[in-house]
């Protein structure tokens, strides 16, 4: 069954676009196949990642200019570049793997265009939104898509919304820095329980908790592993790697407060933060802790499709 993956929050610089980044490209590397949007219309990066830029944007999808195969491109190349066959867990579907992405236009004409529905009655904003429901049909029909991942700007905004509509799960990322959990909390409430009363499940991702300055050398990747395995200790319900007790007590905490469970903690690595290009860890350092959270994510994310609407 397919699923439907949008990553939200409510402040912005949580993750949301390294995590579905690397959270698609991860997918496709296992033998899924992903189609990846950038839906952060008003500052969309995901391009970052890709590094090529497509003949048609989303935005000219919601228009009618262009139709799902003109906007969509495949990167599969991309993921099999660094495919050296140790996916042990599922070899002999990891070959069928495919990852397209639909990026949206950044010029400031482009998002306005969006926002205010083009101006014209019959470009207007539902009717984007329509066809933005039929990009998400289009891409499980015609595609095949196992998974729809979708990136969003942070807190209550217009296209955040229509993606969380078409959501089957909402991965609300927060940050450790600034912990918001009066905004969450109220998110959680007011948004959020829209959706889920219709069957799509939310969870919390605590990500750039207190971490590691190390660079992403395959000798400091190695130790880092070791540590990993000796004081890691692992939820028996979701898949979350806890490094320290504090770690521990926050999640329960967090848990506890916005009622969500939270999925995943993932520690800040300096080499990622620091970096001065965006990067995609998973495929490029497999061994990097950080690709193995994403794997742990993308395990919960599987146990979940059985249970979406
Ligand atoms: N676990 C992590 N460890 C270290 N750096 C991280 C981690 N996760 C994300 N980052 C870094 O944090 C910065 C912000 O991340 P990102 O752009 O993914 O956030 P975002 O939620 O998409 O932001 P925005 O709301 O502006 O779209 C980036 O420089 C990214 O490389
Ligand atoms: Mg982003």
């Amino acid at each position: 069954m397919a699923s439907c993956v949008v990553f939200h929050s409510y402040k912005g610089g949580t993750g949301k676009t390294t995590i579905s980044a690397n959270f698609a490209a991860l997918l496709a590397k296992k033998g899924y196949r992903v189609s990846l949007l950038d839906l952060d219309v008003y500052a969309p990066s995901l391009q970052a990642y890709f590094g090529t830029e497509p003949k048609k944007w989303i935005n000219d999808f919601l228009f009618g200019n262009a139709d799902v195969d003109d906007i969509m491109m495949d990167v599969t190349n991309l993921v099999q570049r660094f495919d050296n066959g140790d996916d042990k867990t599922n070899n002999s579907k990891a070959h069928h793997g495919k990852l397209w992405i639909g990026l949206c236009n950044a010029k400031k004409e482009e998002i306005y265009k969006l926002e205010s529905g083009g101006g014209k009655q019959d470009n207007s904003k539902i009717n984007l939104l329509r066809k933005f429901i039929l990009l998400r049909e289009q891409l499980l029909s015609s595609y095949d898509t196992d998974y729809i991942v979708i990136d969003t700007s942070p807190g209550i905004r217009y296209w955040s919304i229509n993606s969380l509509a078409v959501a089957d799960t909402l991965f609300l990322t927060l940050k450790m820095g600034d912990l918001d959990i009066d905004g969450t909390r109220k998110m959680a409430e007011e948004i959020y329980s829209s959706f889920t009363k219709f069957g799509a499940k939310s969870y919390l991702i605590l990500n750039k908790v207190a971490g590691y300055c190390v660079p992403h050398t395959s000798d400091t990747m190695r130790s880092i592993d070791n540590i990993h395995s000796s004081v890691s200790r692992q939820n028996n319900k979701s898949n979350i790697l806890f490094e320290q007790q504090d770690e521990y007590d926050v999640v329960t905490m967090l848990s506890d407060k916005t009622r969500m469970e939270v999925i995943s903690a993932i520690p800040c690595y300096c080499d990622i933060q620091f970096s001065r290009k965006e990067f995609l860890t998973s495929l490029q350092h497999p061994e990097h802790p950080f690709a193995k959270q994403i794997s742990c994510l993308i395990e919960s994310a599987n146990r979940m499709k059985t249970t979406v609407k």
